[in-house]
């Protein structure tokens, strides 16, 4: 049993509160029953070069249960770094522990990411136009250019700090977003001139890029996207486990189920959208190649992943574009629609891979 460890790195939240606690106490008893210890810890729980203080999860008690014990030599890492300490943290960690075997690698922000897909002329085509935030004068240009834009920050997550502005007249533009906290922004409507000045009081800077805007609004207002979800199977192998759309609340310019969208079975969306079944079949089946292409593509650059989301969004016309790619991606969007098994898929996956890691790092000792 000792062997069949699976070392879980997590981030505090604050002092002591662990972020991600429900999908961990699952991972716990999925992993029970394929002979798999779950043991969550985060680079705070480290006490020498040799131990750490682990939480296991113990059914009979409901609780979780913390012991000092030698490093688990897999890890799972689901630590997503907020701020930058934690990201310097995890590097340390993972600099100083480069022994242990680690299931994924981080890979890069949005901007760096941008750069890096468009290498692959089979990726290229499913990007947005992506430019890296320079002046108010060329995101103007920009703008005009596609009529639709949104502006990112390169290292943001769940929607913060997003801005969407649309071209809506000729001296017409609607400014859209959210503040760094998350909160809505009340939209503004402005002329050129006006939004230039606005633009000049939001502090953007190049660590912000400014992208195509897909089309994505629905009849009522709200917009969509979808979220897939590719991981590595029990043979070290790709494959798609599910993908669900997302539809942002009332006045959000982002669909992200943290920042209140809600989720609906992808059938559902695309049937909503598009009348001719062969052309939602088309769809689907371009969402999925185009999956397997990018998570062999990601491999070549960063090295072995064991899970990919991406956020892919269909245009109007049925196009496909890849939004963002998300090295730790949540699950819950299928729970959240009632696909249990899909769920299911998605929690024992990485154990099963982990199962299969173990299997390949004995063959090479
Ligand atoms: N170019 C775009 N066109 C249309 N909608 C977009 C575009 N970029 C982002 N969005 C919307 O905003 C949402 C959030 O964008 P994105 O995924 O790039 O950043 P993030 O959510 O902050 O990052 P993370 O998913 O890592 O938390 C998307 O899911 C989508 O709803
Ligand atoms: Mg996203």
């Amino acid at each position: 049993m000792a062997s069949r460890r699976l070392g879980v790195l997590a981030i505090y939240l604050g002092k002591t509160k662990l972020e991600e606690l429900s999908y961990f106490r699952r991972l716990s008893q999925e992993g029970r029953k394929l002979g798999v210890q779950v043991e969550v810890f985060t680079p705070d729980d480290v006490e020498s070069d040799i131990a750490v203080r682990t939480l296991t999860y113990d059914p009979s008690s409901q609780k979780w249960v913390r012991r000092l014990t030698s490093f688990p030599s897999i890890i799972y890492d689901r630590c997503r770094y907020q701020a930058a300490a934690n990201y310097q943290m995890l590097k340390a960690f993972r600099k100083k522990h480069a022994r242990l075997t680690y299931l994924s690698k981080p890979l890069a922000n949005k901007w760096k990411m941008h750069q890096i897909l468009t290498e692959s002329e089979s990726i290229r085509d499913y990007l947005p136009v992506t430019i890296r935030y320079s002046t108010t004068q060329e995101l103007m240009r920009f703008l005009k250019k596609h009529k639709l834009i949104y502006v990112k920050p390169k290292n943001g997550t769940g929607g913060r700090g997003i801005l969407r502005i649309e071209q809506i007249e000729t001296d017409l533009y609607l400014l859209q977003g959210r503040n760094q906290y998350r909160k809505i922004l009340a939209p503004y409507r402005a002329t050129e001139k006006q939004l230039m000045i606005k633009l000049n009081t939001l502090k953007l800077s190049p660590d912000y890029v400014v992208q195509q805007g897909i089309q994505l609004t629905l009849q009522d207002g709200r917009v969509h996207d979808y979220r897939l979800l590719i991981q590595k199977n029990g043979s070290g192998e790709w494959e798609v486990t599910g993908c669900a759309g997302r539809i942002g609340p009332q006045r959000s310019i982002t669909s992200n189920l943290h920042g209140g969208g809600s989720a609906v079975a992808l059938e559902k969306l695309l049937t909503y959208r598009f009348t001719s079944k062969v052309k939602i079949d088309v769809i689907k089946k371009e969402m999925n190649s185009f999956a397997f292409k990018l998570a062999n593509f990601l491999e070549t650059k960063f090295g072995k992943l064991c899970e990919l989301g991406m956020d892919i969004a269909v245009d109007p016309k049925g196009n496909v574009w890849l939004l963002e790619v998300n090295p730790k991606p949540s699950r819950e969007v299928f729970h959240k629609i009632g696909q249990k098994a899909t769920y299911q898929k998605a929690v024992t996956r990485p154990l099963e891979y982990a199962l299969w890691m173990m299997k390949e790092n004995k063959k090479s000792d």
